[in-house]
C-alpha cells in the first residue's frame, strides 16, 4: 500500500514525521504517513514533572507501557490494512462503530487519547484560564467553579474505565464523558482538553481514590492554554 505515484492523495497533505502536541490541536490538517510506522510522541514534560501529583513511576508504566503498548499494537494491526497509510486521526474516525473493525478503533483511539491528555496536563497548571476560554466558560457552564464542578462529575461518575472531556459543541462549551477507549475526537464536538479515569492513570500514587486523583490533577497540572488553543483553532 506504500505507492509513491503522484496520483495518490498523499501529495494533497503535507507529510510530517512524527505527531506531536502542535497535530494534536483540533483541526489540525490532516497528513498521510506514507511508509512510516505510527509513532510514540514525546511526552511534552519530564516523567517527574507532574509530581507530587502523578509521580514518575506512574508516567513510566502509563506511557512507556500503556500508551507505548497501543502503538506496538496498532502498527501490528496496520500491516497490510487498506488504512496502513492513513494519519492516526483518520484511522480513529475509520474505525469508530464499526465492531469488525474494533481492535484497530480501540487502539488508535487510545493513541489520540492519551497524547491529548498529556497535552492536557502541565507542571504547575490549574488555576484559571482567561481570555476567550474563560468568556465561553462563564457564558456556557457559568463559571470556572462550576466548569470544575462538572469535569469532577464527569470524571468521577463515569463507570469503570474511560475518559472526561472539555469539548466545543455547537459553539457552545461542554463537559462530555466517554467509556473505555470511546473518544471526543469522534463525536460532532472538537475536544479541548481531557482526563483519563482508567485506573492505570492513578492507581499507583491514589490506589481506588479516583476522586483525589481527579480534584488533584485539576487544581495543580490542568493545561488550560492547551484547551484554549484548541478553541482558538475553532475559532478561527
Ligand atoms: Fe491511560
Amino acid at each position: 500500500m506504500h505507492s509513491n505515484d503522484d496520483t495518490t492523495p498523499r501529495r494533497d497533505f503535507l507529510k510530517t514525521a512524527a505527531l506531536g502536541s502542535a497535530a494534536l490541536v483540533a483541526g489540525a490538517p490532516a497528513v498521510l504517513r506514507g511508509a512510516a510506522p505510527i509513532e510514540l510522541p514525546a511526552l511534552p514534560w519530564a516523567e517527574g514533572a507532574l509530581e507530587p501529583v502523578i509521580s514518575a513511576r506512574t508516567i513510566s508504566f502509563h506511557y512507556g507501557k500503556h500508551h507505548r503498548g497501543y502503538v506496538d499494537k496498532l502498527n501490528q494491526l496496520l500491516v497490510g490494512s487498506p488504512l496502513a497509510e492513513l494519519p492516526l486521526e483518520e484511522v480513529v474516525r475509520r474505525t469508530a462503530g464499526k465492531l469488525d473493525q474494533a481492535a484497530l478503533f480501540n487502539n488508535a483511539a487510545q493513541i489520540w487519547n492519551h497524547s491529548f491528555y498529556w497535552s492536557s496536563l502541565k507542571p504547575k497548571g490549574g488555576g484559571a484560564p482567561t481570555g476567550a476560554l474563560l468568556k465561553h466558560i462563564e457564558a456556557d457552564l457559568g463559571g470556572v467553579e462550576a466548569c470544575l464542578k462538572e469535569l469532577t462529575a464527569a470524571a468521577t461518575g463515569q463507570f469503570g474505565s474511560g475518559w472526561a472531556w472539555l469539548v466545543m459543541d455547537g459553539g457552545k462549551l461542554k463537559v462530555t464523558k466517554t467509556g473505555n477507549a470511546e473518544t471526543a475526537l469522534t463525536s460532532a464536538a472538537i475536544p479541548l482538553l481531557t482526563i483519563d479515569v482508567w485506573e492505570h492513570a492513578y492507581y499507583l500514587d491514589f490506589q481506588n481514590r479516583r476522586a483525589d486523583y481527579v480534584a488533584a490533577l485539576l487544581k495543580d497540572l490542568l493545561h488550560w492554554d492547551f484547551a484554549a488553543q484548541n478553541l482558538e483553532k475553532v475559532r478561527s
